[in-house]
């Protein structure tokens, strides 16, 4: 059988080429280079039998019915998959597929780094400052920030993204790790000294703060007002999730209030808004605290490609009837 599959946007070309070589596949891309706006999600999805989704696509139980009973799988391009309706799927018998390739794990756990790096050491503060004209003659107490080195880790989550972020820091800068996690990650225990505690002790203890869990009902507001004042004043929380993860509102009253010293932010709870009103969207733009990127953490050349490429693997592994690698439960 011919399998019709509708991509919603173009993306990396690794995964289009590998299902573009398969004569089963008859391919449709969305041609126009932005997000694909939803009364055309919904038209263009009829008669597929595959749709390849990204995380801002909300896949639910309207897209479902548009598409029609035929639809058998969805491919979705990206670690979480918080924009699918999983039961719904489930009960259509539809499969769901994410891209957790090691690659792109790698990547999102370099920029926790970064973001890290960039609020210890007030990298973009002191970037703006130099492109101000503002440096006239070195001084000892400029940009004063903080080494990495020695300091606490506290990890929210150990699955692959978050461990990365742990091995990293481990292995570089001696930071001593401790987590939280639903089990015990004993494997991480044994490779970095990793010490588990309960989400009150972390917070308490912690100089950074990283949160690497899925959005589950379990883990919305994860982090809100109650969390952030078990805080130490001088720690830092840096969110590379997803953003409603973080009770955004009560962040941005925290750093108003100097309860910690700063956030990085790679994902917003009102995405792709960096709050969720207007004063705190404002307040947030004002802060030097404060770190903030587009959703990019898995943006290197080397995490879409694979991304892409197991995608385009996912599908052709259920074209040819066997469960795909990536398959979500
Ligand atoms: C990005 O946020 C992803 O889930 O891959
Ligand atoms: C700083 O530039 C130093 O030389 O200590």
């Amino acid at each position: 059988m011919i399998y019709k599959i509708f991509v919603t946007r173009s993306i990396h070309d690794a995964g289009i080429n590998l299902l573009k070589a398969n004569k089963n596949v008859d391919l449709e891309i969305y041609e126009r280079d932005q997000l694909i706006p939803r009364k055309e999600l919904l038209k263009r999805v009829r008669g597929k039998d595959i749709i390849l989704s990204l995380l801002t696509d909300k896949i639910d139980k309207d897209v479902m019915d548009a598409a029609g009973p035929q639809l058998k799988m969805i491919a979705n391009y990206a670690v979480g998959f918080d924009n699918i309706d999983l039961k719904e799927a489930a009960k259509r018998h539809i499969v769901v597929s994410n891209t957790p390739h090691e690659r792109v794990n790698e990547s999102v756990a370099e920029h926790t780094v970064a973001l890290m790096f960039a609020l210890s050491h007030r990298i973009v503060e002191a970037d703006a400052f130099m492109r101000a004209g503002k440096y006239h003659a070195w001084n000892p107490h400029l940009l004063i920030g903080s080494d990495l080195v020695g300091k606490t880790m506290g990890i929210i989550g150990t699955g692959r993204i978050g461990s990365g972020v742990v091995h990293r820091l481990y292995d570089g800068f001696k930071m001593k790790i401790i987590y939280s996690d639903v089990a015990r990650n004993k494997e991480l225990e044994k490779t970095t000294g990793a010490k588990f505690r309960t989400m009150e002790a972390l917070l308490k203890e912690s100089d950074f703060v990283s949160l690497h869990v899925p959005l589950l009902k379990s883990t919305h507001h994860l982090i809100s007002t109650k969390q952030l004042n078990m805080m130490k004043s001088t720690a830092f929380l840096i969110n590379t999730a997803r953003g409603p993860v973080v009770d955004e509102k009560a962040l941005v009253e925290a750093l108003r209030n100097k309860v910690i010293a700063g956030a990085a932010m790679d994902v917003y709870e009102c995405e792709p808004f960096i709050a969720c009103n207007p004063r705190d969207i404002r307040d947030l733009r004002k802060m030097k605290n404060v770190v903030l990127t587009p959703h990019t953490a898995s943006a290197t050349i080397e995490a879409r490609q694979a991304m892409s490429e197991t995608a385009g693997k996912n599908i052709l592994a259920f074209i040819r009837g066997k469960v795909p690698p990536n398959a979500v439960k």
